[in-house]
């Protein structure tokens, strides 16, 4: 299928056939990333800042978790208006935002550029696109897809791509490719899994999301997508951090949740996962057990599941998964209530 304009109103069957056809977009953002050099400056300290909200923001999650567990930059996320204060001469800023208009992305950068710090801006185009020309900063356009959360391909691979090949993370090249491969070859069953668990989903309440902690980015993706294509709350929490705390109300909960497990399927994952619900005797329980035989590809097949599972769970639902209202609405509110993102370069504020 082909990409389309933002704007354009997309059908939930089509919306469907894209998340089924992100390889393509994958591959290609992958070789856009790698191909980019970051000037020799940009980027000695060791520190990268990722910024972006919501589908857009998402691409932080993954970054960090792999760099702490491949080995790379120390990475920080964030998902608001402010770049950290210690950020300089040095520090990469990857600024990065799907219409390229999100107005805390936009204040970011120009954060980014007023500390001194080096600017990457990732986005279809907006305004983010202008001021990066107009600031002379890298610039990394990546193709249109029907939202942003389904440009997850695009922006996390053209990311991880432009990291890699400046030295900023130490993802093996072979264990990229299997991930796209499996992008490739998977559709079938990624098709049936996500059936299965829009299946579950629909007759769900209360759904409490669990992953190993190397998983947890995925958890948040699924909570988001939940919310946005299938217009269903849930909450996302990992062990073993959530057993030393969250654990507790679940328990006193029990009967009157439904959880649903994510699953590395390596040890001590699966049994510290298999205990904690154990602890809590859930009303229901799905388990999802990541495909893929590294982190990478466990990632990357989860976040692939939750978008498919999300738009048919939306079918089931009927509800429109492309269609956002309240999101829409803040963006508004944003825009109205607070001066980001007016493009000029400034220092952040309290
Ligand atoms: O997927 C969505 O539509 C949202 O989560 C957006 O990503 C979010 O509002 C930020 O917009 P953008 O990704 O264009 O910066």
């Amino acid at each position: 299928m082909a990409e389309k304009g933002a704007a354009a109103m997309v059908s939930a069957e089509e919306f469907l056939a894209y998340y089924l056809g992100w390889a393509a977009p994958a591959r290609r953002a992958y070789a856009a990333g790698a191909a980019v050099r970051l000037p020799a400056a940009a980027a000695t300290s060791g520190r990268v800042v990722v910024c972006g909200m919501g589908g857009s923001g998402a691409a932080g999650d993954y970054v960090e978790t792999l760099s702490r567990t491949y080995g790379g930059s120390a990475v920080t996320v964030v998902k608001g208006p402010r770049v950290p204060a210690w950020a300089g001469p040095g520090d990469l800023v990857v600024a990065v935002s799907f219409s390229g208009n999100t107005r805390e992305t936009l204040e970011c950068a120009a954060q980014a550029l007023s500390m001194g710090a080096g600017l990457v801006a990732v986005t279809t185009g907006g305004r983010l696109a202008e001021l990066a020309r107009r600031w002379g900063s890298q610039l990394i356009v990546v193709g249109e897809a029907p939202a942003p959360r389904a440009g997850w391909p695009q922006l996390f691979y053209s990311i991880a791509g432009m990291l890699q090949a400046n030295g900023l993370l130490s993802l093996p090249v072979w264990d990229v490719e299997e991930s796209l491969g499996l992008l490739e070859a998977e559709r079938g069953r990624i098709e049936e899994e996500a059936r299965r668990l829009a299946e579950w989903l629909v007759e769900a309440s209360r759904v409490q999301i669990v992953a190993a902690e190397p998983l947890y980015p995925a958890a948040v993706r699924l909570r988001s997508e939940l919310a946005e294509n299938s217009k269903l709350a849930s909450a996302a929490s990992m062990l073993p951090e959530a057993g030393h705390n969250e654990l507790e109300a679940w328990a006193a909960l029990g009967g009157s949740i439904d959880m649903l497990v994510l699953d590395p399927g390596v040890e001590p994952w699966s049994s510290l996962l298999r205990e904690a619900v154990g602890l809590v005797g859930p009303r229901r329980l799905y388990r999802v057990e990541a495909f893929g035989e590294t982190l990478l590809q466990k990632l990357v097949w989860l976040t692939w599941l939750a978008g498919v599972a999300s738009v048919k769970a939306a079918v089931m639902r009927g509800v429109d998964p492309y269609g956002l209202s309240a999101v829409k609405g803040f963006r508004r509110v944003v825009e109205a209530a607070t001066p980001w993102g007016s493009g000029e370069p400034r220092a952040p504020s309290a």
